[in-house]
């Protein structure tokens, strides 16, 4: 089963520091790294490294990151026939600042990301009706969203939504036919104007969705683990227990694996559970696509480590 994913690709330039500087000052920084990233693009890959076949529909600028961009999804196997140059403006970039505990802070540059229409879908209908999964996410316009969304209703595709980065602009009745809806616990807290500090907040928060007519809402708590809820049950799958030396494009991994899984084998415990392990192993590395393991590395650590508790 083929799956889309119609979102985003950024630059990802990030900065390893100790501290943000302040107004006026200069202050060095310990390290740095260029990569491919994107929360559209990191899902890609990281779906297509736990063995998806993938197809992205993406756009990307007319600039020196534009060919490096397109040959990394061809690197990982990724289709790229709708992956598209649009002359006259500049990818996707994203300044991501890094601190000691491996907590990131990112800023977004759309770029050509912004440029992805309705009338891209359309013009993909005959391939995208082909795939058993959407992925999409919120680096691209909205009515895009949510043309992708009633396109996936009309074709019977199940879609998952990412809803990041959350904004209060999205209008949750145009996303309830989306299979599964999956925010982090701050994304989570954005998009329902509710607490999510505690076990119980994040419940509350997550339950608010599933009674406005969303089926499966999925949220990921990084060391925490992730919850899964519906209108009727609810299961947390524990975190492994790993130092993290960089947490972004860690809920990107997280999703990626899970659709991979899930498109596989229709088990959403088994998928949050492979996810679980794919995103652990991705944050004691350095970056967002690069620190994703390959599915032989995927395969050791769950060998290695006891699979994660399901409450
Ligand atoms: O989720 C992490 C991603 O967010 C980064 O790769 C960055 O590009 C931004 O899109």
């Amino acid at each position: 089963m083929k799956i889309a994913v119609i979102g985003s690709n950024m630059v990802d330039l990030t900065s390893y520091i100790q501290r943000m500087p302040i107004p006026g000052e200069t202050l060095e920084a310990p390290d740095f790294t260029l990569g491919c990233g994107g929360k559209g693009a990191n899902q890609a890959v990281a779906a297509a490294v736990c063995g998806a076949d993938v197809m992205m529909m993406t756009k990307v600028g007319s600039d020196i990151f534009a060919d490096n961009t397109i040959s990394n999804f061809k690197k990982y196997g990724i289709d790229t026939t709708y992956v598209q140059k649009v002359v006259g403006v500049s990818s996707g970039v994203a300044p991501i600042f890094v601190d000691e505990n491996g907590q990131n802070s990112i800023l977004i540059i759309k770029g050509a990301n912004s440029k992805l229409l309705p009338a891209d879908i359309d013009a993909a209908e005959y391939d995208l009706r082909a795939c058993g999964l959407i992925i999409l996410q919120l680096e691209i316009p909205l009515e895009t969203v949510y043309y992708a969304i009633a396109f996936g209703q009309k074709h019977h595709i199940p879609v998952l939504l990412n809803p990041a980065p959350a904004t209060k602009d999205l209008d949750i009745r145009q996303v309830c036919a989306c299979e599964f809806f999956v925010p982090n616990e701050s994304e989570l807290a954005i998009l329902t104007g509710m607490p999510t500090e505690t076990q119980d907040d994040v419940e509350k928060a997550a339950a608010s969705l599933t009674r406005r007519g969303l089926k499966n809402v999925i949220v990921t708590l990084g060391g925490r683990g992730a919850l899964w809820m519906t209108e009727t049950e609810k299961k947390y799958v524990a975190a492994y227990q790993v130092r993290a030396v960089d947490t972004s494009g860690a809920g990107d991994a997280f999703i990626g694996c899970f659709a991979s899984c899930y498109a596989r084998e229709h088990d959403v415990l088994g998928a949050m559970k492979q996810a679980s392990a794919f995103a652990a192993i991705s944050v004691t590395r350095k970056g967002t696509q690069m620190s994703y393991p390959s599915r032989e590395e995927l395969s050791e650590f769950l060998r290695n480590n006891e699979p994660p508790h399901v409450l």
